[in-house]
């Protein structure tokens, strides 16, 4: 039955959509995952980080039901009351006063409004972005993202006036340096981007990870973070926090910013925002947004009703069952666990993040990139009823992304399964 179902799927879906696993679902429930064929599977990988409260939560799905009673779509020709309780409630969790919101349903389009919110108002074009940057695949945000040529390829020319800086990606520094010693030279190599390739005053944004994901689970040094606020200020260049990825909670606070201390001026949120119903926000001040007039944006399905409703569940069960301190605390656990592994196994090259955001990187001897070690201990794990998921551009990359739910039983499992695959794969 398997085979039948996949050789269906392949003749109707593009190949450009590649899939993790080829296991067919019966039933997902919280963090496990039961196949037609019987057998059971803890999900770290959260649905791609979007899962954060689970498969199927229940008072996500109360919450639907009880939407789709109501209205389920408006297309912006009426008002309706999840979408409005939804923003007061984001407007609760988000840092700072990013307290207006522009409601779309994917990360990419959050991306999009981003951009065309940031040069609307700046009345500038240049956008400045990272190398190792993932801000998804329309055209747009395409043109931001670049964890790999692949994703770009043959689709030039892109958006023009997009300037590329190095992500601080210690362990593999860009520029060459060693943590040890360096002087945030990363920092240097953006201030000449403002020299040498475009005045500070033709800059609308600059658009950043606050943790790097697709592009390899990157923890930037504290410092990083508050020098970029600092400089945008300095310039009135918009600081664009991209938070589809590490927001919702996966790093254990709502907004990966938090730990760095950081208000953006502009941020996106999408994936854990409702449970897997496609919503995404532009976040951004009352001062911002107001300069971007009526038609300037603007979208059918963006924040549906029913969407909306499971976010304000979302944000509910998040804050009643304190998942945000289960966060950080199964999370670091982890974290310390894997430390201790990374000393047997010198093959986990690095192991770095924040909460529920851990990246495992493994290496060769001598620091370079093992693919196959990877794809090894990723099938080890497969097996013993682990999904895991990798990334970074030479996919040498674990990452461990279980949703917030996740007990301290069940990651002490997982982590037994995986160090076991590790193992097994060293000897
Ligand atoms: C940081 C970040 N931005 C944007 C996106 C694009 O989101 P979507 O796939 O919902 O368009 C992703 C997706 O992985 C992401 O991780």
């Amino acid at each position: 039955m398997k085979n039948n179902i996949i050789t269906r799927a392949k003749k109707l879906f593009t190949p450009a959509l590649a899939f993790h696993t080829d296991i067919i679902v019966k039933k997902a429930q919280g963090l496990y995952v039961e196949a037609t064929d019987g057998r059971r599977y803890m999900d770290f990988s959260s649905g791609l980080a979007t899962t954060n409260i689970g498969h199927c939560p229940s008072k996500v799905i109360e919450a639907a039901k009880k939407q789709f009673d109501e209205i389920i779509h408006s297309g912006c020709t009426f008002r309706y009351n999840s979408e409005i309780l939804f923003a007061e409630k984001l407007k609760e969790i988000t840092p700072g006063k990013l307290d207006m919101f522009f409601f779309s349903n994917s990360g990419a389009e959050a991306v999009e409004g981003a951009i065309k919110l940031a040069r609307f108002v700046t009345k500038r074009q240049g956008i400045i972005a990272y190398t190792g940057a993932f801000h998804g695949r329309t055209m747009g945000a395409i043109s931001l993202t670049a964890s790999t040529a692949k994703y770009r390829q043959n689709y030039h020319p892109l958006l023009t006036s997009i300037f590329r800086a190095p992500y601080p990606y210690c362990y593999r520094c860009f520029l060459g340096q060693n943590p040890d010693t360096c002087n945030m030279d990363c920092i240097s190599y953006l201030k000449n981007i403002l020299r040498y390739e475009i005045n500070t005053d033709e800059v609308a944004a600059i658009i950043i990870e606050p943790v790097l994901g697709e592009g390899g689970y990157v923890v930037p040094p504290m410092n990083y973070l508050k020098e970029l606020r600092r400089l945008c200020a300095e310039y009135g260049i918009l600081m664009i926090a991209d938070e589809v990825q590490t927001g919702f909670g996966r790093t254990g606070k709502w907004f990966a910013c938090e730990h760095f201390g950081v208000v953006p001026d502009i941020m996106t949120i999408a994936k854990g925002i409702a449970s897997g119903f496609p919503l995404s926000a532009v976040a951004s001040t009352k001062a911002i947004m107001s300069k971007w007039p009526p038609g300037a944006h603007g979208t059918t399905f963006g924040g549906n009703p029913v969407s909306c409703a499971a976010g304000i569940a979302t944000i509910g069960t998040i804050k009643a069952d304190k998942l945000l301190e289960n966060a950080a605390k199964v999370g670091k656990y982890a974290m310390n666990r894997l430390k201790d592994m990374q000393k047997k196994y010198p093959v986990m090259g690095d192991v770095r993040g924040l909460g529920l955001m851990i990246g495992i990187e493994f290496v060769k001897r001598g620091g370079s990139p093992d693919r196959e070690f990877l794809k090894k201990v990723l099938n080890g794990c497969y097996k013993k009823g682990l999904i895991l998921i990798e990334c970074g551009i030479d996919k040498n990359i674990i990452r461990f992304m279980p949703p917030l739910i996740t007990t301290m039983k069940e990651m002490e499992k997982a982590l037994e399964i995986f160090e076991k695959a590790v193992a097994k794969t060293t000897s």
